[in-house]
């Protein structure tokens, strides 16, 4: 039996008739890029997130870059955030001329330490970049506290936690602007690239909506250098029957990681750790497995389970990033996390049989 750690199938399977109807809807439409499916997914997320503003972008990096660009940020100044993330938040920073100021984690939920950013801020810092990593959020109190005193905007990185809460908050809602992702194998995935920031700032919303379409509200006259970042119909279309399921998926995904959690117990690997003050989603359920998780992956994909290193190295390490001078040991809690986290499957739709087989085969193995 194959297992692979996402199955897209099993989920289009349960509302394939929804999807299909939605499909011929926009086909039918012939109008594919904006309009009133994008508009009408916008104000469904902004309420779900509990923002006042929703606007749809082309990807979560997208929704990054905009972000910087939209709060002014750009060459000569500095922003503070994870080493231990996918690229594209870093990238981002890069992206815009920006130069990233790397952070290390806290070791138990590996997201950005707050207790270390007061020492990495100089008067180039403009904005803190915490990473919502694997599902659940960073410890925004300390990051908006520090950044309020210290004068900083805050975006939150929420490509892979849509959905999650901190002390009852939705993850995106609690800085000047959140980032969403809507690529397939995120918590709300579409069927193709899709992004989305959500903010309670009209001024930051109605810049981001002008340089989304190239800097442009009126057609042909440019007020700024924006880009061609838009959601198309489609995604939107979609992402709003998806939306619809979304809780009740978070929940399968929180009962599978509970089944893991429960099962994995007493064994040398450590499962997710969540603070009480978080509703975690399992975006990806990661081990941590000392001293390194190959021997595990190894048998895991050997017998079709499909597990994987999410990130094996740290951003401030990647060979793009030697100009920025970091060496190894310096954020040495990203350095050895990293490298030893392994990913094994997760989706609501896992089931019980296919979950024994998996635990199984860890428990064979370690
Ligand atoms: C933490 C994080 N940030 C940003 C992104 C970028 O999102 P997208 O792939 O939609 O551009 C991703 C997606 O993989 C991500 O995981």
């Amino acid at each position: 039996m194959k297992i692979p750690i996402l199955d897209l199938t099993a989920q289009y399977k349960s509302i394939k008739s929804e999807i299909d109807a939605t499909i011929a809807r926009v086909v039918d439409s012939q109008h594919f890029i904006l309009g009133s499916e994008v508009e009408a997914f916008e104000k469904e997320v902004a309420v779900y997130c509990g923002t006042k503003y929703a606007v749809g972008v082309a990807s979560g990096t997208d929704a990054l870059i905009l972000s910087l660009k939209a709060l002014g940020i750009g060459p000569g100044d500095e922003v503070i955030t994870t080493p231990f993330t996918f690229f594209a938040t870093a990238e981002s920073v890069s992206l815009v001329g920006a130069k990233p100021v790397f952070v290390d984690v806290d070791p138990k939920t590996y997201c950005i330490n707050p207790e270390l950013i007061e020492d990495k801020i100089t008067k180039n810092t403009k904005a803190i970049m915490p990473v919502h990593l694997f599902g659940q959020c960073a410890d925004m109190d300390r990051i908006l506290e520090i950044a309020k005193i210290n004068n900083l905007k805050v975006i939150e990185d929420t490509a892979q936690a849509m959905g999650a809460t901190y002390k009852g908050k939705q993850a995106g809602s609690m800085g000047d602007i959140g980032a969403l992702s809507f690529f397939p194998s995120k918590n709300l995935g579409g069927f193709g690239d899709g992004g989305m920031i959500i903010t309670n700032n009209k001024e930051l919303a109605d810049k981001i909506r002008m340089l989304r379409v190239h800097g442009s509200t009126v057609r042909y006259i440019h007020s700024a250098i924006g880009m061609n970042s838009r959601l198309d119909a489609f995604q939107a279309a979609i992402l709003r029957v998806k939306l619809r399921h979304l809780n009740k998926w978070l929940d399968g995904r929180r009962k599978v990681a509970r089944y893991y959690d429960e099962n994995l117990k007493g064994l040398p690997v450590i499962t997710p750790y969540a603070p009480s003050y978080n509703t975690h989603t399992y975006h990806l359920y990661v081990l941590r497995v000392k001293p390194s998780p190959e021997k595990l992956a190894k048998a895991l994909n050997d017998a079709g389970i499909e597990a994987r290193t999410y990130y094996p190295v740290s951003l401030h390490l990647q060979e793009c990033y030697k100009n920025l001078g970091y060496k190894k040991g310096d954020l040495k809690e990203s350095e050895s996390a990293s490298p030893e986290t392994l990913a094994i499957p997760i989706y609501p739709e896992l089931g019980t049989e296919r979950l024994s087989l998996i635990v199984k085969k860890i428990r064979e193995t370690v």
